[in-house]
């Protein structure tokens, strides 16, 4: 495996480990609210400890962007990882067993690699930029589902930004009718991870946050995959709203979506970004 990878893979297994032999105790955790509907527990703290403990001793001149503790390491690097300790901290307070680990690293603004990994299923998503996905070391591709009839697709609700409500239930409503199903299984990560695999044929979601994307955006594309914007630009970092899905199937979701988009919705920037992230 790429050397990178092989050191990420490594940071992901040891966070692993902290959150599943924490979870007979989450009725004993410490548990701060962060915003609305928005949790951290101490082992989404020492999680990410774990990782970017790891990921430095590999790479002490490299940079980390942290869900929980932020910026940190070199000031001026082209190289920076992007952590998300634990995926579905939610899903985990409650014992509902769907969460997952989260690594990308960043070389000059781009992805080149990601991991995620699901330490209930022990399934390791890998991707490495040019170089293909694979879960388990075995090679994944998005569906070839070509139209709604018959899709399984996955989504999040907006319940941080009661804004963007009205506009979802409409685009949900719409996607919905047509649809085999549509799941919200509260780990975005994991959702991304998914459509890599085929296992959803098409996922979206507004307000998401760089940490929750970056290492299923490759992991998609690497898989055959198409990653925007709801309005169907590259700018979903920028933004924190995903629309992706084979090329077939994401143009025909775009062309669902469309007429509930907002100018919120279109806006190109998350009001609630740290600009020095
Ligand atoms: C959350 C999960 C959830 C998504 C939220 C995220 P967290 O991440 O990915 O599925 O709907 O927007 O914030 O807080 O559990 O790491
Ligand atoms: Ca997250
Ligand atoms: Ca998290």
């Amino acid at each position: 495996m790429d050397p990178m990878l092989t050191i990420a893979v490594r940071a992901a297994r040891a966070a692993g480990d902290i959150i599943v032999r924490s979870m007979d105790r989450v009725n004993l955790l410490t548990i701060t609210p962060k915003g609305r509907n928005d949790f951290v527990s101490e082992v989404d703290r020492q999680a990410e400890r774990e990782i970017i403990h790891t990921l430095q001793k590999a790479y002490p001149t490299h940079a980390f962007l942290g869900e929980e503790s932020g910026r940190q390491g070199a000031a001026k690097t082209d190289f920076v990882w992007i952590i998300d300790p634990l995926d579905g901290t939610t899903n985990f307070l409650h014992g509902f067993p769907q969460f997952c680990v989260s690594i990308a690293l960043l070389h000059r603004g781009r992805i080149e690699k990601g991991v995620i990994y699901d330490p209930l299923r022990q399934e390791l998503f890998t991707a490495a930029r040019g170089a293909g996905a694979s879960l388990n070391n075995r090679r994944i591709r998005v569906s070839k589902q070509n139209g709604l009839k018959g899709a399984l697709l996955g989504t999040g609700f907006p319940f941080k930004d009661q804004r963007h409500v009205d506009a979802y239930l409409g685009m949900l409503r719409d996607l919905m009718k047509d649809t085999a199903g549509i799941r919200r299984a509260g780990s975005a990560a994991l959702d991304l991870a998914y459509v890599a695999a085929g296992r959803l044929d098409g996922f979206w979601e507004i307000g998401l946050k760089k940490w929750d994307m970056a290492a299923g955006v490759l992991l998609i594309q690497e898989a055959g995959g198409i990653v925007t914007d709801l309005a169907g630009t590259g700018k979903y970092f920028e933004s924190g709203n995903v629309l992706t899905a084979n090329p077939k199937l994401h143009q025909i979701m775009q062309g669902v979506i469309q007429p509930h988009l907002t100018d919120a919705l279109r806006a190109t920037v998350d009001p609630t970004d740290d600009p020095s992230e």
